[in-house]
C-alpha cells in the first residue's frame, strides 16, 4: 500500500513540466556578509541590492523562490571557514554569495572550490580569487583590488604629482592595493616614496598623518572603507593636512559615507567603478528603486555589487531552468554573462571578474561628482589563474 503511494508520487512528479518540479523547493541561498564592525553598513547595502535585484524578477530566480541562510561573518578571517562550511554542510546551500574583507573571502573560495558549491563575491577585491584560486564556480561582480588603484596611480601621475605617500590597512585588501597603486604609479613616472600600514581595522591615525606631515610628499593615496574611512577622512582635516597635500584614494573611501565625513570631505579625487552622480537612465532608475524599497537610504557601490550578485545568479538560474544541480548550463552562462549594471553594462572575464570602466570622481557639496573615465574597460591581469 506505501509502496504504491511512493510510486504514485514519482510517477506524478516526473510527470509535472520541469519548471513545476523545481517549484516545489526553494532555492538556498547562503549569505555570508559583515553585519557588525568597521564593514556592517557595506553588508547590508549588498544584501540590500541582492534582494531588490531578486525583487524586481518577481521575487523569484528562473521560478523559483529564494530562501535566505544568513551569516554574520564580523570580517573575522579566523572564523571564516567553519562559517562557510557550517552553510555547505548543515544548510545545503545551493550557492554562496559573500562576501565584503578579502581575506573571509579566499577562505570562502575554499570551501567552494572543495564543495563546488558555486561562489558569487559581491565585493572582496581579493586578487586571488580570480588569478591563482580562479575555479570554474568562483566568481566576482565586483572588482580586484588590482583595479581600483592601478587607475588610481595613473591618474595622480598625469595630473604630474610625482612623489607620493599610500596609507591603508595591513591586510590582503590594503596590500594589494599598495602595491597595483605602485605598478600604475610609477609605469606613468612617479615614485612611491613610502608605503604606510595599520593593523586592521584600527583607526588610531595619528602617528601616521604626523609621519605624512613631515615626509611632505605631493599626493597621497589611501584604501580605507566603511567606518574606518570616516575617521581617517575627518582625523586627516583635524590634523591640518586637507590644504596641505592632495588625498587620494580608491572610491571606498568617500562611498556610503559622505553624509558622516561631512565637509572634511571635500574634493578628495578617487577612483572607482561607480558614482551615485551617473547620468543614464539604468542608474537613475536602480537609485529610485532603491531608495522606494529602502526607506529614502541611498545606494552606493556595495548595493550597485550586490544588485548585480543578484542579476548574475538569475542570468545563470534561468539557463538552468530553474535547477542549480544543472551545474554545467549554471556556470556557463555565468561565465558568459553581460550584466546590464547601474555603474554601466560590464562583461565577465575569462577569469571570472567584472571587465569595466573604472570613473574619476571629487567629492563635491556632498556627492561623489563624476569628473571623467580614468580607464575604460579595465580588465584585472588574472595573473596565475589557469581557466
Ligand atoms: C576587501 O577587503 O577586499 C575590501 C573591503 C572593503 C572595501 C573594498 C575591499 O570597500
Amino acid at each position: 500500500m506505501q509502496r504504491r503511494h511512493f510510486l504514485a508520487a514519482a510517477t506524478l512528479s516526473l510527470a509535472l513540466p520541469p519548471l513545476a518540479r523545481a517549484q516545489a523547493a526553494k532555492l538556498r541561498v547562503g549569505l555570508m556578509l559583515p553585519y557588525t564592525g568597521t564593514y556592517a553598513q557595506l553588508g547590508t547595502a549588498i544584501e540590500n541590492g541582492l534582494r531588490l535585484a531578486l525583487a524586481q524578477g518577481g521575487g523569484r530566480l528562473a521560478g523559483r523562490e529564494a530562501e535566505f541562510f544568513k551569516v554574520d561573518d564580523e570580517s573575522d578571517p579566523a572564523k571564516a571557514t567553519d562559517n562557510a562550511n557550517r552553510l555547505v554542510t548543515r544548510d545545503k546551500v545551493d550557492v554562496l554569495v559573500g562576501t565584503v574583507h578579502s581575506g573571509v573571502a579566499m577562505a570562502m573560495v575554499k570551501v567552494a572550490r572543495e564543495s563546488g558549491v558555486p561562489l558569487i563575491i559581491p565585493n572582496a577585491g581579493a586578487n586571488a580569487a580570480t588569478g591563482p584560486a580562479c575555479a570554474p564556480n568562483v566568481f566576482r561582480t565586483s572588482f580586484s583590488n588590482w583595479q581600483t588603484t592601478h587607475a588610481l596611480g595613473k591618474v595622480i601621475a598625469e595630473r604630474g604629482q610625482k612623489k607620493a605617500v599610500f596609507i591603508t590597512w595591513k591586510y590582503a585588501a590594503g596590500e594589494e592595493a599598495a602595491a597595483a597603486f605602485r605598478e600604475g604609479f610609477e609605469k606613468a613616472g612617479g615614485t612611491v616614496v613610502k608605503e604606510l600600514y595599520l593593523p586592521f581595522p584600527n583607526v588610531e591615525f595619528q602617528a601616521l598623518l604626523t609621519e605624512i606631515a613631515s615626509l611632505r610628499p605631493e599626493a597621497v593615496g589611501s584604501f580605507f572603507a566603511g567606518a574606518g574611512a570616516v575617521k581617517f577622512v575627518k582625523d586627516w582635516a583635524a590634523a591640518g593636512l586637507k590644504d596641505r597635500i592632495p588625498l587620494y584614494g580608491s572610491g571606498f573611501l568617500t562611498e556610503g559615507v559622505l553624509p558622516a565625513q561631512g565637509e572634511a570631505a571635500e574634493g578628495i579625487v578617487t577612483t572607482l567603478h561607480y558614482a551615485d552622480s551617473l547620468d543614464t537612465p539604468r542608474n537613475k532608475a536602480f537609485r529610485a528603486a532603491y531608495m522606494a524599497a529602502y526607506n529614502k537610504v541611498e545606494p552606493d557601490v556595495y548595493a550597485v555589487q550586490g544588485y548585480d550578485a543578484g542579476l548574475l545568479l538569475q542570468q545563470g538560474l534561468e539557463a538552468a531552468k530553474g535547477d542549480p544541480a544543472n551545474r554545467a548550463a549554471l556556470l556557463a552562462a555565468m561565465e558568459g554573462a553581460e550584466i546590464d549594471s547601474p555603474r554601466g553594462r560590464w562583461r565577465m572575464s575569462r577569469a571570472h571578474n567584472p571587465i569595466q570602466d573604472i570613473y574619476l570622481r571629487r567629492v563635491e557639496k556632498g556627492d561623489n561628482k563624476v569628473i571623467g573615465v580614468a580607464w575604460k574597460a579595465l580588465e584585472d591581469p588574472a595573473r596565475g589563474c589557469k581557466l
